[in-house]
């Protein structure tokens, strides 16, 4: 396994590597690697010839009052971890060569990029765009591989691939849980002990609401509460939001039909976590 932090030379490597035919499964990171984080590597190494991890703390995707600075960076271990999943280059780039000065150029995936997550973190996913465009064009891979535990980011992705004709084909991963329901994220080391025993309410929430729904319920708003006192009585975590919406466009939906998504943010203490469920209803 590589490291590569210069784009040149990474560009050239995975140009040799097209050159003999061979596919590039693509998987960008922030590091601080977990199981989530494993399982999308495991897919693009069982699906490509050879595979190639970012691990990139990209600043533009953080608000000015966010965790930036204290974001987990540990290369060192995540080196260990992905050579033992096989991983053939991990790309390391400084955020100086990734945004040089006179840096000018955003991408912006309208309206979806403004519901959800979008209303308390309002630049973020032109962030999240912009850097990915830019991970897109530098490794130009033939599959790239995000997970389902990030649903809006994966919709904007999808939504940005389309609509301005990048190569390549997206494949969402599930979401991969701990034993007790909490959402594997490099965040959750945020967590004190009290508030990570009473983390997996989200996932608890989320399970309790598709049952009710699965039972006959169709009212958004009832389903909306119940999970909003579910968190409350059970635990310290304070709601950002809990919405109902149609699983593909993320539309807000009053009567639950079709596919859907349940998706949640919630704060414990400074820590925002996210969850989601997706589900046929009836
Ligand atoms: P990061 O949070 O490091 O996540 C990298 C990828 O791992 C994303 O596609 C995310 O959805 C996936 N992932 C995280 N936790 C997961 C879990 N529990 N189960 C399954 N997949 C999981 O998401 C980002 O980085 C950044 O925004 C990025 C796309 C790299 C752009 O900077």
């Amino acid at each position: 396994m590589r490291i590569i932090r210069s784009i040149n030379l990474l560009r050239n490597e995975l140009k040799a590597v097209r050159s003999k035919n061979q596919t590039i499964g693509f998987v960008p990171t922030m590091g601080a690697f977990h199981e989530g984080h494993f399982s999308l590597m495991r897919k693009a190494r069982r699906d490509n010839d050879i595979v190639v991890v970012s691990v990139f703390v990209n600043p533009t995707q953080f608000g000015p009052h966010e965790d930036f600075k204290k974001y987990p960076r540990q290369i060192k271990i995540d080196e260990l971890f992905a050579k033992k999943e096989k991983v053939d280059i991990i790309f390391y780039p400084s955020a100086e060569k990734m945004y040089q000065p006179g840096y000018l150029t955003y991408v912006n995936v309208t309206n979806i990029s403004k519901v959800l997550c979008g209303r308390s973190r309002p630049n973020h996913f032109n962030g999240v765009a912009t850097v990915v465009s830019k991970l897109i064009n530098i490794t130009e891979p033939d599959v790239m591989y995000l997970g389902q535990k990030d649903a809006q980011q994966a919709a904007i992705i999808k939504a940005m691939v389309k609509d301005l004709n990048f190569n390549v084909r997206i494949k969402i991963c599930p979401i991969v849980r701990e034993k007790n329901g909490l959402a594997m994220s490099s965040r959750n080391s945020y967590l004190s002990q009290k508030q990570r025993d009473e983390a997996p309410i989200l996932y608890k929430s989320l399970v309790g609401a598709k049952n009710k729904i699965l039972s006959g319920k169709t009212s958004s708003k009832s389903i909306i509460n119940w999970i909003d006192s579910n968190i409350k009585d059970n635990s310290s975590g304070i709601v950002d939001y809990i919405e109902c919406v149609n699983a593909d466009t993320l539309d807000p939906i009053t009567k639950i039909k079709g596919r859907i998504m349940i998706a949640i943010a919630v704060k414990f203490g400074k820590t925002r976590l996210i969850d989601n469920i997706v589900f046929h209803s009836r």
